[in-house]
């Protein structure tokens, strides 16, 4: 699972880190700055008298309706009631005043799933009305698996207190609780990761405005869609109300209109997630609202939580009325427009988080005036210009984030001068062209000690090694594309190895030897990837979780004991290295293993028999080495496999059967090694799964079983080289991704965690493509060439309308090429050379406005070639050699009956570079395309947006979560 957080670190997921980080703080923190204190009411609590007797039996008749499975309630026995676990009287009367059972809600890292540690079940007695005193109940984070909250709780009238928050109750809230007229407190709220399953709702809110003297209410992901008119007139009949939550409720947009506000004394309001998640998740539009006015009247607040709302429009400038301000969340909103300098004028303002807005302009200068402040998050937002100076002010702030802005200019020490608090600082300008730059004397001492640093596309002066020596607390530090001059000195590893957990030095141009020697007990997460590191394997962890070396000069063997040195690795990328020796079959112990890609190294030998030992294995990638013998199937191949890349190696012998039992398999790449046998059972349904099958230059044989036309995600189809024969099936038309525009993507891990590269073959080149891109931009290839394929190939060829690349080329078919293939609108390489095609070339080929590489040599074609459009380009006479009977230009034959000969210009002669050229430019634009389809684009347009959080969906929720809260926890202070 550790292996996403370390792909969302590169870009293209980038982004989703991001996303995932503000997921995670958000609700970490949240509730967690004001606290409450509700205790006026609830009388003084203490055990001078032994319980009273029918209280005593009421609450055993409550136990035993209760699911106890942990046993919380073991103490529930003898005859003072008043000395159980959560149970607490008055002092003078000896009545039960309070039930507190709440149980302490966690988070499992394993599970990726809050889960209730020792919660009690059940159902809920009416003998709890036997509690006449009782004034405070507290059921909340128990698992009562769906029941409604009972109709009873109405009669407890003397409640002050009531929590029963993610609790799993569902259904209708009873409307008799509009009866507890004493309430003050009224938590009903399931938090965030509870709602899906569990759904509560309240179809009239009536019962609510009787609760006069409430001062809480908490109503989180309850259900509230029906009500969204009338819901500010019932809150507004609660005078006393301070804080109101109502994150998540699946209204559209928060409540708009009201006439004059009754509950000016609020202080903190929650309407976070308007509309709710899904709604965001979903693929539809969301409709933009614009900003609630009403809420400016709302002078006394202190905390205002708005992020995920849909507000169209500019950035209010009124908030500065919002004098008490002291938390502003308005992440994730859709706001426009500049940061007003009157932000200046909140001068309690201690958080302020407005990440991801589509903001334009700089930080206002008057920033610096709030001198209380301890977060500054503006991540994701667009801002851009320099740093204001006055930055430098804020002897309070703690955290500072400015990633992913487009910020230009240089920072200097006045940047930071009084910036004595600060623990964690994060800017980059997303990797734009002209970089921030760091320049600071290289003696001057900054003011403060950080846990985290990340200057990421960032040039930094000389000066910035004096200022890393003096960082001698960092737990985390991220000099990605940093262009740092120099190297790091060994001193400094040394200063900073005892605490750091994170380190990323990728992108850079570090050179020589690393210090091997050093150990760093904590450090989980290692980035040295693309540098010049050189000599073997660093091993400065034993509780290394990501190792990624990628693309360095690291050599040697690796290490045969590893699997001891680094038991707890999930993530280890070593490709692009010149490691040699073999692969140590101890590796295979690594049980937490998920991704390995030992790709581009000299690695020999066989691959270990005992791999089926890694059972969340995921990514498989030994591609460009030397290794030989049979994949290893006697033990079993893990199920658990997305992407098994084992091309250009000199495996041999049969492809194992047992890949079928990979129901996730999405890249099975295995080309430029010396297979044998046929495909005729390998293949099928059961790999339904399968979005890239490379199969190249083997010695495989045999007909195409039918069963490949199963394969409904499949994008890329390479069967070239091999001595296949047959006819080609006729049912290719089945496979949906090559044949509809809107084929659903196949939902793998795979195109979220790691960034691999499939080599593939398209117009004449074998090119690396990243695996992101053959998912999401789908390269849709079928290359059959060089095999021993006869027959016809029909009209149906026409309904793969998204192929991109078709080579038939080298084989032995015949008949006519059918008119069909001018429905192939996206075209670009059409190579059906060297077979025995006869017949016209159809004239609607000119159709084909995509067509860059055409070659139709050697075949038995006749007539004139067509002409009109994309092919009066393709004027390389070169494509239509070797067809006798082919006449018109761009070939030097005359039709007969024409004279116009074309006479083929000198400069086309250059066209095949031209072509290369142009090829590899288009690959880089889609790179750069995708890379800002995702990060970039994001924050301008909002469709796209939302379209993204639509890909975010795919992301197993249980993972993202796991993730989001490890990066939270090395966040540090949220
Ligand atoms: C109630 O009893 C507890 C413990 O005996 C004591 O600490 C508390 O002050 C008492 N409260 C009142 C109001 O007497
Ligand atoms: C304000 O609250 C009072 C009593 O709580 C109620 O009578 C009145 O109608 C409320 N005003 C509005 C405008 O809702
Ligand atoms: C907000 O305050 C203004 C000025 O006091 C008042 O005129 C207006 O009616 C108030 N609006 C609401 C919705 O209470």
């Amino acid at each position: 699972m550790d292996t996403l957080y370390s792909n969302l670190l590169n870009p293209p997921y980038i982004s989703h880190f991001l996303l995932l980080l503000f997921l995670a703080s958000s609700y970490l923190h949240t509730s967690s700055h004001f606290c409450f204190c509700l205790v006026d009411g609830v009388p003084s609590i203490g055990s001078v008298r032994s319980c009273i007797e029918e209280e005593r039996s009421a609450l055993l008749s409550f136990k035993q309706d209760l699911k106890d499975p942990y046993g919380r309630l073991s103490s529930w026995v003898g005859r003072d009631c008043c000395q159980w676990e959560g149970i607490s009287c008055t002092n003078r009367t000896g009545h039960v005043a309070k039930v507190d059972l709440r149980n302490p809600c966690s988070y499992d890292d394993e599970e990726g799933t809050y889960y209730n540690q020792s919660w009690l079940g059940g159902k809920i007695n009416r003998s709890l009305l036997s509690l006449k005193y009782l004034n405070y109940l507290d059921l909340s984070c128990n698992y009562f698996d769906g029941i409604h909250i009972p109709k009873f709780f109405g009669d407890l009238k003397s409640l002050r207190y009531l929590n029963i928050s993610s609790a799993s109750f569902s259904g209708e809230i009873p409307p008799s609780l509009g009866n507890l007229s004493k309430l003050n407190y009224l938590d009903l709220g399931n938090s965030f990761y509870n709602t899906r399953s569990f759904e509560m709702h309240s179809k009239n809110l009536n019962w609510l405005s009787h609760l006069s003297s409430l001062k809480y209410l908490n109503l989180n992901g309850v259900n509230l869609s029906t009500e969204v008119p009338n819901l500010l007139h019932h809150v507004n009949m609660l005078p006393s109300l301070l804080e109101l939550h109502l994150s998540n409720c699946f209204f559209e947009s928060p409540p708009l209109s009201l006439q004059k506000i009754n509950f000016t004394s609020l202080s903190v309001l929650d309407l976070s997630f308007t509309p709710n998640f899904d709604l965001y998740l979903s693929n539809n539009e969301v409709n933009t609202s614009s900003f609630p006015s009403w809420l400016f009247n709302l002078t006394s607040l202190r905390k205002l939580d708005l992020r995920w709302n849909s507000f169209g429009g500019p950035f209010p400038d009124e908030l500065a009325s919002l004098k008490s301000l002291e938390y502003l969340d308005l992440s994730h909103c859709g706001l426009e427009g500049q940061l007003p300098a009157s932000l200046g004028m909140l001068k309690s303002m201690q958080h302020i988080h407005l990440s991801w807005l589509l903001l334009w302009g700089s930080i206002p200068a008057s920033i610096g005036n709030l001198s209380s402040l301890k977060t500054l998050d503006l991540s994701n937002s667009n801002i851009n210009g320099s740093i204001p100076e006055s930055l430098g002010k804020l002897s309070e702030l703690v955290r500072l984030d400015l990633s992913a802005n487009p910020l230009e200019g240089i920072l200097t020490e006045a940047h930071f001068i009084n910036l004595t608090s600060l623990k964690i600082c994060h800017i980059d300008n997303d990797g734009r062209p002209m970089p921030l730059v760091l320049n600071v004397a290289y003696d001057w001492v900054p003011p403060f000690k950080l846990q985290e640093l990340g200057l990421e596309d960032f040039r930094i002066g000389p000066g910035f090694l004096g200022f890393l020596q003096s960082q001698t607390e960092l737990e985390a530090l991220s000099l990605r594309r940093a262009a740092i001059l120099g190297s790091i000195p060994d001193e400094w590893f040394l200063k900073i190895s005892s605490q750091v957990e994170y380190l990323d030095l990728a992108y850079n141009n570090f050179g020589g030897r690393l210090p091997f020697q050093l150990k760093f007990p904590k450090l989980m997460f290692i980035f040295l990837d693309h540098n010049q590191f050189e000599g073997p394997f660093p091993l400065w962890s034993s509780i290394a979780q990501i190792l990624d070396l990628q693309s360095n000069l690291f050599s040697g063997p690796i290490p045969s004991n590893l699997d001891q040195l680094m038991p707890q690795l999930t993530y280890l990328d070593v490709s692009e290295n010149n490691l040699s020796g073999t692969i140590p079959p101890s590796i295979c112990n690594m049980k937490y293993m998920n991704t390995i890609s030992l790709r581009k190294n000299k690695l020999f030998g066989e691959f270990p028999q005992q791999w089926s030992l890694w059972s969340e294995i995921s990514i498989i990638d030994v591609s460009h080495n030397n290794l030989s013998g049979n994949i290893p199937s006697s033990m079993g191949i893990p199920s658990s496999l997305h992407e098994f890349k084992a091309n250009n190696n000199n495996f041999g012998g049969e492809i194992p059967f047992s890949f079928q039992n990979c129901t996730h398999l999405a890249i099975l790449s295995l080309g430029h090694n010396k297979f044998t046998g046929n495909l005729a059972l390998r293949l099928g349904s059961n790999l339904s799964t399968l979005v890239v099958l490379g199969l190249r230059s083997n010695l495989l044989s045999g007909h195409i079983p039918h069963q490949l036309c199963n394969l409904v995600y499949l994008r890329t189809l390479d069967l070239a080289h091999n001595n296949f024969s047959g006819t080609i099936p006729k049912c290719l038309k089945n496979m949906t991704s090559l044949v509809k525009a809107d084929a659903p993507f196949m939902e793998s891990e795979l195109s979220n965690i790691y960034d691999g590269q499939t080599t593939i073959m398209s117009k004449g080149e074998e090119l690396d493509y990243g695996d992101y891109a053959s998912f999401y931009w789908g390269l849709n290839i079928i290359d059959l060439s060089s095999n021993n394929f006869e027959g016809e190939i029909l009209e149906q060829v026409g309904s793969l309308v998204e192929l991109h690349t078709l080579n038939l080329s080298m084989n032995q078919l015949t008949g006519e090429i059918p008119s069909s293939i001018g429905k192939l609108r996206w075209l670009e390489s059409l190579d059906l050379s060297h077979n025995h095609f006869s017949g016209h070339i159809p004239q609607n080929m000119s159709s084909l406005t995509s067509l860059s590489h055409l070659n139709l040599s050697y075949n038995n074609l006749i007539g004139r070639i067509p002409s009109g459009n994309q092919l009066e380009t393709l004027n390389d006479p070169s494509i239509y050699e070797g067809n006798p009977s082919l006449c018109g230009a761009p070939l030097s034959t005359v039709c007969p009956g024409y004279d116009t000969g074309h006479i083929v210009p000198a400069e086309d002669l250059s066209k095949d570079d031209d072509e290369v050229f142009w090829f590899h430019v288009s690959m880089a634009l889609g790179f750069i395309v995708g890379f800002w389809v995702v990060c970039g684009t994001l924050v301008l347009k909002k469709s796209w947006r939302y379209a993204y959080f639509k890909f975010f969906d795919n992301i197993k929720e249980k993972v993202a979560l796991t993730i989001a809260l490890k990066l939270a926890r090395w966040q540090g202070k949220l």
